[in-house]
C-alpha cells in the first residue's frame, strides 16, 4: 500500500485524540479537550485546546490541530477526532467547525469520550449552510 492510500484505524486516531487531550492547558475552565486530524496520508496531527488569563484569546484544540497541519504543509485531510471527558459527545464549536470547513470540506467529525466514541457525524451536518470561497465570486 503506497503511503498516500494509508488508513488510520479510529482506535489509533482517537487515542491520538486522547494524547492530544492530555497536554491540554485548560486552568481556567477545567475542560481539556484533544484533537487529532488525519491527513490523507495518514498522518496524524494533534490539538489541545490552550487557554489564557484574557479568556477570549482562548484557543480550541480542533483549531490548534488544523493551524499546526496547515503550518507543517498538509492540504488534504479524511477525518478529525475530538475528545473531552463527557458522557454526551462534545463537537467543535462554530468557529472550530467554519475553520475546519475552509480546509477539509465535507469531512468526517468523530466524537469521543476517555472511553469510547459518542457520536460520527460528517461536518456538512454540523456546518449545513457554510460561508466559503464559493460565496466570493
Ligand atoms: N473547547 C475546545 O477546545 N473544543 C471544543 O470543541 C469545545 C470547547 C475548549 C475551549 C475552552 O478552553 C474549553 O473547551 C471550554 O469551552
Amino acid at each position: 500500500m503506497s503511503a498516500s492510500e494509508s488508513r488510520v484505524s479510529e482506535r489509533r486516531l482517537v487515542s491520538a485524540a486522547r494524547a492530544g487531550r492530555r497536554r491540554a492547558h485548560a486552568p481556567y475552565s477545567g475542560f481539556k479537550v484533544g484533537a487529532a486530524l488525519e491527513t490523507e496520508d495518514g498522518t496524524l496531527i494533534t490539538g489541545c485546546n490552550v487557554e489564557n488569563a484574557t479568556y477570549g484569546l482562548t484557543v480550541c484544540a480542533e483549531r490548534v490541530a488544523m493551524f499546526k497541519a496547515i503550518s507543517e504543509g498538509h492540504r488534504r485531510f479524511r477525518r478529525i477526532a475530538v475528545v473531552a471527558d463527557t458522557a454526551a459527545p462534545t463537537p467543535p464549536c462554530g468557529a472550530c467547525r467554519q475553520i475546519l470547513w475552509e480546509f477539509a470540506g465535507d469531512i468526517e467529525v468523530v466524537m469521543a469520550n476517555t472511553t469510547k466514541v459518542t457520536a460520527r457525524l460528517r461536518l456538512a451536518d454540523l456546518l449545513p449552510l457554510p460561508f466559503d470561497h464559493r460565496l466570493l465570486r
